[in-house]
């Protein structure tokens, strides 16, 4: 296993009924900015249960955030608290509402240069705004992770940022709140975790890092066996239950310590999603099968574990069959959830392939575990996926 130090601060207040408990994670004289987003937790009883807890204190709202929030939008959350003095932050809804928060947090210092830095020139977070979640849709982790993915709408950027001081001081995941999203957003969210495994365990074995692994696969065979109940049974707490901690745990950190990760399939993703408006979870159906063949003899090994001990393909054929059955059986994961995996199953065709490709280029990034995804080979990814 490579070394590695890794803390994770998050206090978790996990079941029903929960929210009724945050009053005490929040200081007695905090003045507070609660963050929503379009407004479903006003039609799911989450924002009666939430003003319920808060009573007698001093309360702004700011509702609006945008899924895939944009800059914009949270530099008029930043004004609002400089306005207000207000000292302390709930964020209220999905990983868009709680990434928005964390930026928000983190801005409010800055002074003397462009916040959007904090993001586009890894300037670094020296002081932050405490802040809470209260989770509405498991998929990104955010609630226990302390990175970010914030959209510049101006010029279509989507691009993340990391830092110890937004880390949630407590996250409420009460499985209840979660009964009414709609289809498409549990799908999304499934496939979202699902990924998050993929790019911290789907790259070469490091040795000595077994639990890492039985972990990730752990994950992956919770999502696979709960994702389609939660689709047929909108109101089953365990089901839900199951699927909360599990989006949670594949991206808090722990199954990502000591071993190499990729994060390519995200990166194409998010070009994906600002230039073509696809939501976070159907980028990832549609690039996340390209990548693995792509990149297959690469990630050999791994995908023969992933073959083995997720969807049972066995030694009994040849390698390159194993790989390609794997693969097959990730794709049709993701459609059982109702994502669809190709690009034209959303209107795009070669174009929106060079488009994407070319940002990737400009950008210079090399992706992947091995740092060898440049532009070129995300054109080859990304054509296979038309
Ligand atoms: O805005 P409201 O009205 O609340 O509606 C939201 C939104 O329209 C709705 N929703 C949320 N909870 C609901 C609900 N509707 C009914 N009942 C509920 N209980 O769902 C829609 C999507 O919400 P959003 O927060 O955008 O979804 P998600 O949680 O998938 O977050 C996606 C964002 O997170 C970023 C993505 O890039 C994207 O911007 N990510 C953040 C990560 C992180 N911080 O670690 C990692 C991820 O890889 C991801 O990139
Ligand atoms: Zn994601």
């Amino acid at each position: 296993m490579q070394n590695f130090s890794f803390q994770n601060p998050v206090k978790i207040l996990f079941g029903k009924g929960q929210i009724a408990n945050i009053r005490s994670e929040i200081p007695t004289d905090a003045r507070l900015l609660l963050v929503y987003g379009g407004g479903s937790i006003k039609q799911n009883g989450v924002y009666k249960q939430v003003m319920d807890a808060l009573q007698g204190l001093y309360i702004e709202e700011f509702a609006g955030i945008e899924p895939n929030p944009h800059y914009e939008t949270c530099m008029r959350a930043v004004d609002v608290i400089r306005r207000k003095e207000l000292n302390f932050v709930l964020a209220v809804g999905g990983g868009s509402v709680i990434d928005a928060v964390k930026f928000i947090v983190a801005a409010t210092f800055v002074q003397d240069a462009d916040p959007w830095d904090i993001i586009a020139k890894r300037l670094p977070v020296t002081a932050a705004l405490p802040f809470g979640t209260v989770l509405t849709l498991p998929a990104t982790g955010s609630e226990m992770n302390a990175g970010a993915v914030i959209t510049r709408n101006a010029d279509k950027s989507k691009l993340s940022f990391m830092s110890d001081k937004v880390y949630p001081r407590f996250s409420v995941l009460d499985p209840e709140t979660t009964f009414s999203l709609p289809a498409k957003q549990i799908a999304n969210g499934v496939v979202d975790a699902f990924v998050h495994v993929a790019e911290q365990y789907l790259t070469y074995p490091v040795g000595g890092a077994l639990l890492q692994d039985y972990f990730a696969e752990s994950i992956l065979k919770t999502l696979i066996l709960e994702g389609p109940k939660a689709l047929e049974h909108p109101l089953d707490y365990e089901v839900r239950s199951n699927l909360m901690w599990a989006s949670t745990w594949a991206l808090n950190g722990w199954i990502g310590c000591g071993v190499a990760s990729d994060w390519a399939t995200h990166a194409i993703g998010h070009e994906l999603t600002a230039l073509f408006g696809l939501d976070h979870g159907q980028t990832l159906a549609i690039v996340l099968p390209g990548v693995l063949h792509v990149l297959r003899e690469q990630k050999r090994e791994k995908l023969f574990r992933l073959g083995e001990q997720v969807f049972g393909i066995y030694n009994n054929m040849s390698a390159d069959e194993r790989i390609a059955y794997t693969i097959e059986a990730v794709e049709q994961f993701f459609k059982q959830m109702g994502v669809a995996t190709r690009l034209s199953d959303y209107g795009l065709g070669a174009e929106a392939v060079e488009a994407v490709a070319q940002r990737l280029s400009e950008r210079g990034w090399k992706l992947g575990e091995r740092h060898n995804i440049t532009a070129d080979v995300v054109r080859e990814i990304l054509m296979l996926r038309l």
